[in-house]
């Protein structure tokens, strides 16, 4: 058979030689038995592999549950290349229950379950009765094939590492609580001005702490409010991450977990804009100064981190649904789901020029949460 161009000479096939006739048919190639449809002593040490995994699987699961009451989450003592035991635990083992699972259900379907290689052609939508009835014998023979009723030890032991997966599940549940209490009341930002005893020469002192500094988030680098341009907006932390021993609180408080519990809470957003820009809320009206506000970073709808700056409005956007944040105006919503403003923390101007938090917080930071209005505090 010769081949034939058609070609156009336009860009039709390019110049491509098409031949005239389909391509035949190739078939379905032969099928070939493997060693565990003709071995009985294979086809019995395969299925003992499969029961195998599944016995794995459920091992790991059983592990799982261990491990969540044995490692404490902010136990910093078991640290595994830099990740806490409790982390690398339950991953580790769910991961691997999960994964013996997957193990065993491969091996099940290439080793015992029948291979043939079946062809359907192409047909309309809707299916007659004959191809109804076919699909269903079909699925008896699939049924058959995947030998569930003369396999009992792999059906029981599936059907254990599956019913064990639901221990996870019902165990992380533990997680919705303990409810926040007033934790979010407080933020380390209420570690600077107050008043502490130490013992100097072996006396009893009081001091008063250092107000807390306003410092550049990462590097930690304290803020002087005459760094900042009208329009900047900077992300800030306190400065107690960085240099505890300033203000008399121990390292321990502020590493590993700990610290990253203080970071979550004390992140800050700082702004600056003009004076006449900004319209106090009641009782807010020393809260600023030279222009510059400072609100939490953590959005209140869920708790996303806030960034999205439109430097013309001093709106605050929050990436994750889109509310919109007034930083001239209290932090109040404009737009958006979250709830309630964002909280701002008061500043000031310390001896030295450096940016100040005058106080806490005086509400709690993060999403809104169920508790939250129960009293005030
Ligand atoms: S977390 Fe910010 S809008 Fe949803």
């Amino acid at each position: 058979m010769e081949p034939v161009d058609h070609s156009d000479g336009h860009g039709g096939h390019g110049g491509a030689l098409v031949p005239d006739e389909p391509i035949a048919n190739p078939g379905v190639p032969e099928h070939l038995p493997r060693p565990t449809d003709v071995d009985p002593a294979k086809e019995k040490r395969a299925e003992r592999q499969v029961a195998g995994f599944f016995g794995l699987s459920a091992i790991c699961t059983i592990l799982f549950a261990v491990s969540y009451f044995t490692f404490d989450v902010g136990d910093n003592w078991h640290v595994v290349g830099g990740l806490g035991a409790s982390t690398v635990a339950l991953g580790g083992t769910l991961g691997l229950s999960l994964l013996f699972i997957g193990i065993a259900i491969i091996h099940w379907s290439r080793k015992l379950m029948g291979d043939d290689e079946l062809v359907e052609m192409r047909h309309p939508a809707y299916s007659g009765e004959a191809d109804r009835q076919r699909t269903l014998d079909d699925l008896r023979t699939g049924y058959e094939e995947t030998g569930i009723a003369r396999r009992p030890l792999i059906v029981r032991s599936a059907l254990g590492s599956l019913a064990l997966l639901g221990v996870p599940a019902v165990i992380l549940l533990r997680d919705l609580g303990p409810l926040p209490g007033d934790k979010l009341y407080h933020t380390i930002w209420g570690q600077g001005g107050r008043k502490i005893t130490v013992i100097e020469d072996g006396e009893e002192v009081e001091v008063e702490v250092p107000k807390m500094r306003i410092s550049r988030d990462a590097i930690g680098t304290p803020i002087l409010a005459s760094d900042l341009e009208i329009g900047d907006l900077v992300n800030a932390q306190p400065e107690v991450l960085f240099n505890p021993e300033r203000y008399y609180v121990p390292h321990a408080e502020v590493e590993g977990a700990a610290l990253q519990t203080h970071k979550s809470k004390a992140s800050l957003i700082l702004l600056r804009m003009e004076p006449e820009d900004i319209k106090p809320g009641k009782g807010r009206e020393d809260w600023s100064v030279n222009g510059i506000v400072a609100y939490s970073k953590i959005c209140t709808h869920v708790g996303c981190p806030i960034s999205l700056n439109e430097r013309t409005t001093h709106h605050l956007l929050c990436p994750c649904h889109q509310s919109t944040f007034d930083m001239t105006d209290s932090g109040n919503v404009i737009f958006g789901p979250a709830g309630r403003p964002l909280p701002q923390l008061p500043i000031e101007i310390d001896d030295q020029g450096y940016l100040v938090a005058q106080s806490d917080f005086t509400e709690p930071v993060g999403p809104s949460f169920w508790e939250r209005d129960y009293e005030e505090r």
